[in-house]
């Protein structure tokens, strides 16, 4: 199964005629735009304005922007886009006037069920969906994972050693995007997705490495320009039906459907039937809200006026959702889940690697900290060094190096105005590297988040997992994955560069940024057994 650009090729082959024509019609929007003078400019505003060329994509522009123009910079697309990593201007937009800025500036126009994902969803269904999927991530629910996260993590140390003792190199990226999507596949769904440590990956795993679509030059330049043109990318995608400007593989978004179904019809049977002792997941307890609101809506308890008032937010949510629905968190729950988690764990191991003396000092925490095989919440509170060690890679390394949020109703803070409509831009990446708050920042320092170093800096300064409202749902479920596979990982093994590993011993690796950063090869580490 090989699904890297086979669907751009089959949409080139297949569809060459409409391709041509489409790419006519973007050429030419392009240029009746482009020759246009930009309908509107910044300045009267208050805010710098830049003009930046329609094609570009938002790594390297922002570096660029925040580099040549400081901290808060404007340009104009199909809308106002405000660049940003003032931290008070964040702290506004992100969490005191959140209510003004409660969406994402960009959709997903996709045939995959990713696109109706809580991360995409606007206003009232936003909050409906956000209220209904928390309680899932609740400390209580954490403690009960944790046994799965820990079982997991006992086969990601097993895939450690063996290549210790066989004397074979770590493939990291593979072997931690085995890890945290086992776990997210029995956690979330009761499926068991067991390829740790294996050459080949299971149904699921594979799936879930494949939801997005592995572009190539060509066809993500083609791409950058019909972002610009949402108009016409929704009618491509949706009217005309193509899937080529579709960011997800066909085969993963089948897959997905097809088994999660079946899963939900289970699920429905088992809890109309009243039969709990059913799986305790993540999906039963939205299966269980969905038959809920199904018997609901049959007796007409919503009432339209109820919905109507509750899209301005003030009054009380409905809790209720459909098939569809869970479906789209469920998809949106892997994504989210598989690589942001997988590729911190990648980064954080090739750093501790490329640092001894990181290594053996956090080797040394955990000796004095954790007694038990399996790390109790008290000792995993106590790692300090080790959260100090985690946080420093999800600086340097954020997994999402962008978020953004779109403007309600006109604001003015300061000399700053920010039009109604105005997408602000928050550059995660750029906030974290910023050499106002991080001396030398692209150096690996996890000092910096000592209890002296932290006091000086604003929260604002390090937000790899968003803020306010918003914030990541999965944030402590991914510090407890990454934290438990440290603890048994490195406890067993030590991880090294030299001169036949990728990158060799005394290289750094230059990162892609394509969606998510990632390393432009696959990292690949020696690992040393340590003697007991
Ligand atoms: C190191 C790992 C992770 C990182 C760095 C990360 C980062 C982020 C970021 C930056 C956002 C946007 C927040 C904002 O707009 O303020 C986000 C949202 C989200 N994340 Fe994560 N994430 C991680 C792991 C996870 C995991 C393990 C899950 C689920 C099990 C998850 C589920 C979500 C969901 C559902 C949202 C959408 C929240 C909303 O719009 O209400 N994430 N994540
Ligand atoms: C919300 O809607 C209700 C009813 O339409 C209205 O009375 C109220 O003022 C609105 N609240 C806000 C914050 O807009
Ligand atoms: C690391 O980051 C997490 C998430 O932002 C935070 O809760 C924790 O306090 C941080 N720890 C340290 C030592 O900086």
């Amino acid at each position: 199964m090989d699904i890297k650009d086979s669907d751009a090729t089959l949409i080139f082959t297949s569809n060459l005629p409409l391709v041509l024509i489409s790419a006519a019609v973007a050429l030419a929007i392009y240029l009746v735009t482009s020759r246009r003078p930009h309908y509107e400019r910044w300045e009267k505003y208050g805010v710098k304005h830049v003009n930046v060329p329609v094609h570009q994509m938002p790594e390297p522009r922002n570096r660029f922007l925040m580099k040549e123009y400081g901290p808060t910079v404007g340009f104009f697309t199909h809308v106002p886009v405000l660049v940003t990593r003032n931290h008070d201007l964040l702290k506004q937009i992100l969490v005191k006037d959140f209510n003004n800025f409660p969406n994402r500036g960009d959709d997903l126009p996709s045939k995959s069920p990713l696109g109706k994902g809580v991360f995409f969803l606007k206003d009232y269904d936003w909050k409906r969906i956000r209220q209904l999927m928390s309680p899932s991530f609740s400390t209580g629910k954490l403690k009960r994972i944790s046994t799965h996260v820990q079982e997991a993590a006992n086969r990601l140390t097993q895939a450690f050693e063996k290549c210790a003792e066989t004397g074979s190199h770590l493939k990291l990226f593979h072997t931690t995007g085995q890890y945290t999507t086992s776990i997210i596949a029995k956690t979330a769904f009761g499926v068991q997705a067991d390829s740790i440590g294996e050459e080949k990956d299971d149904e699921f795993t594979f799936f879930a490495k494949n939801i997005f679509k592995k572009r190539s030059k060509f066809s993500l330049f083609f791409i950058s320009f019909l972002i610009r043109f949402r108009e016409f990318r929704r009618f491509l995608t949706y009217t005309v039906g193509m899937y080529f400007p579709d960011p997800c593989t066909r085969t993963s978004t089948d897959y997905f459907n097809a088994i999660l179904k079946e899963r939900i019809a289970e699920r429905e049977k088992a809890e109309i039937q009243g039969s709990r002792h059913v799986n305790n997941d993540f999906l039963q307890s939205l299966v269980s809200t969905m038959v809920t609101s199904e018997k609901k809506t049959a007796a007409a308890v919503i009432s339209e006026e109820n919905a109507a008032s509750t899209a301005n937010g003030s009054a009380k949510l409905e809790k209720t959702i459909t098939a569809e629905e869970v479906i789209a968190q469920s998809v949106l729950t892997i994504l989210a889940a598989y690589e942001t988690t997988s590729s911190t764990l990648q980064f954080c191991m090739y750093k501790i690697a490329q640092n001894p003396d990181v290594q053996e000092k956090l080797f040394q925490e955990i000796i004095d900290v954790v007694e038990h095989e399996n790390p109790t919440h008290e000792e995993l509170s106590k790692l300090h060094y080790m959260e100090q060690v985690v946080n420093e890679t999800l600086r340097l390394f954020p997994p999402v190096i962008r978020i953004s949020r779109k403007t309600v109703e006109p604001r003015s803070y300061g000399d700053i105005n920010i039009p109604a409509g105005a997408v602000i831009e928050i550059p995660i990446k750029e906030i974290q590297r910023d050499p106002a708050h991080y001396p030398d920042p692209d150096v690996f320092d996890p000092d910096r988040f000592n209890e002296e170093s932290k006091a000086k800096r604003s929260p604002l300064a390090f937000i790899p997992f968003g803020q306010g409202p918003r914030l990541c749902i999965g944030m402590r479920l991914a510090l407890l994955e990454l934290k438990i596979a440290l603890v048994k990982v490195l406890r067993k093994v030590k991880v090294e560069l030299n001169d036949e590993t990728v990158p060799r011993k005394g290289q750094d690796i230059p990162i892609e940024y394509l969606g998510f950063a990632r390393p432009k090869q696959p990292i690949e580490l020696a690992v040393k057994l340590r003697a007991d």
